[in-house]
């Protein structure tokens, strides 16, 4: 692995910085508070290309490589984990699930507007009662011939009532399990298709999370996505590489409090001298710092491997768990670091700190990344 950036990587990771403190920086601390979706910050990231990063030139996308994407991801998270979590979902499930899977006809007709940020996406797996037990779909798409008749409830949808395109997981025949089950794409407005109230959340509160209750939704044959019965390993290896998204995520949350830990240190003075001085906070700096890199390490092992073609699975798999990790000490310590003014919304580390905590739920808790990476080991 070549640890040394291209330049048109350098370039894609100075223009996600200027473009997250430019923009996304004001106004970060009040959509917090009012859980305000950053829809104007979204489009502006569509027209600089960053909600369909890695697709394809020739559906609209920008062409460029996982690691561009981790290094974007990154410096956006740093700021505003909310709108990351909007780029990511897009880039990474909706997108690529979408170019790797989908026909040439679904390409043309949603792709192309999705890699654009023109419109955005939804990945709709889990259900009330099937989260980490992913195949117990209780959704069904009932084959009526030309079309799928589709009923059920999806739990916690990020870009729930943004979104226009929707990539809906739901069981054709329980009687094969796992392998009975499709991937459909519903759109926005299809009738009996009702999106639920905002979820009221503790962290990631800008987010667009809802459910969404499907009742008799006619579903064209022609939006499934793969054969039939591929739906459950479209929703998989779909998320095999969304999980290298949240792990950079997760890095960007946790370097985005450590850089704010180091300059509120050099600045505070306590007991007469900066409280950098003091070795205990100059020690904590070091941790988060050490395991900072760790994590960056991990995401670009993890991006490289995706990019080469090499299997990925298991590296996704330890980036995001331990950059998860890493983001939820970090946070932790950068709120101590800040002292008592760590503790209030205008130094913005406690809200990384409620930020970070949803890296370890979602795209698969880190038991569930456990479970992944001891398979492979074991296999
Ligand atoms: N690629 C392709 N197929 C895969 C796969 C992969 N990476 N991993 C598993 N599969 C296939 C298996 O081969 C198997 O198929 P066959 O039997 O035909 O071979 C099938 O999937 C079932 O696999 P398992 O037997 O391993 O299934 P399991 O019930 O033991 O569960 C699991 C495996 C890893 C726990 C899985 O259920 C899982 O990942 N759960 C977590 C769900 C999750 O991550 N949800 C995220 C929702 S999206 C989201 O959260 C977005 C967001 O926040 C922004
Ligand atoms: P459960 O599966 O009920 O897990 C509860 C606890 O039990 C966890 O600690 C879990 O790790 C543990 N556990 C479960 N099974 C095992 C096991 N076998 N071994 C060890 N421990 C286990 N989903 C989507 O499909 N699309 C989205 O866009 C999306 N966005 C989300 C946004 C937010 C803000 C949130 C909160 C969730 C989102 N999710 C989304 C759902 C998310 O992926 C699930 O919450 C997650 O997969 C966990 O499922 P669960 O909440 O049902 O927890």
């Amino acid at each position: 692995m070549n640890f040394q950036l291209t330049e048109e990587q350098l370039a894609v990771q100075a223009a996600a910085r200027e473009f997250a403190q430019n923009e996304l920086l004001p106004g970060v601390i009040e959509r917090d508070e009012h859980q305000k979706f950053p829809a104007e910050q979204i489009r502006k990231m569509g027209e600089l290309g960053f909600m369909g990063m890695m697709v394809d030139p020739k559906y609209n996308g920008g062409g460029m490589d996982t690691i561009s994407y981790v290094l974007a991801m990154e410096e956006i998270s740093k700021i505003d984990a909310s709108a990351s979590v909007a780029m990511s979902v897009n880039n990474s499930l909706v997108c690529w699930g979408l170019e790797k899977y989908g026909s040439e006809e679904q390409k043309q007709k949603y792709l192309t507007r999705l890699a654009t940020g023109e419109i955005i996406g939804a990945f709709c797996l889990s259900e009330p009662e099937a989260g980490s037990d992913a195949t117990s779909q209780q959704t069904t798409a009932e084959d009526m011939g030309d079309y799928y008749l589709l009923n059920g409830t999806k739990n916690w949808i990020t870009n729930g009532s943004t979104a226009s395109v929707y990539l809906v997981i739901a069981q054709t025949h329980p009687e094969k399990g796992h392998r009975g089950i499709n991937a459909l794409i519903v759109e926005r407005g299809a009738e009996g298709f009702v999106v639920g109230a905002k979820e009221n959340k503790l962290g990631i509160r800008g987010s667009d999370t809802h459910s969404l209750m499907f009742t008799d939704v006619k579903v064209p044959k022609e939006n499934r996505i793969g054969e039939d019965g591929f739906g459950f390993k479209f929703a998989m290896s779909t998320l095999a590489g969304g999980r290298i998204g949240i792990a950079a995520q997760a890095l960007g949350i946790a370097s985005g409090a450590f850089e704010l830990a180091l300059k509120y240190s050099k600045e505070r003075k306590a007991f007469g001298v900066e409280i950098a001085k003091h070795q205990a906070i100059q020690f904590k700096l070091a941790e988060m710092a050490t395991n900072i890199e760790a994590a960056r390490l991990l995401c670009q092992q993890a991006a490289y491997d995706k990019d080469v073609h090499q299997d990925y699975g298991k590296s996704g798999a330890m980036a995001k768990l331990f950059a998860s990790k890493v983001a939820m000490d970090t946070t932790i310590e950068a709120v101590q670091v800040h002292g008592g003014y760590g503790f209030v919304k205008e130094y913005h580390v406690e809200r990384l700190m409620r930020d970070a905590k949803i890296t370890q739920i979602y795209e698969g808790t880190s038991e569930i990344q456990k479970i992944v990476i001891s398979r492979e080991l074991l296999k």
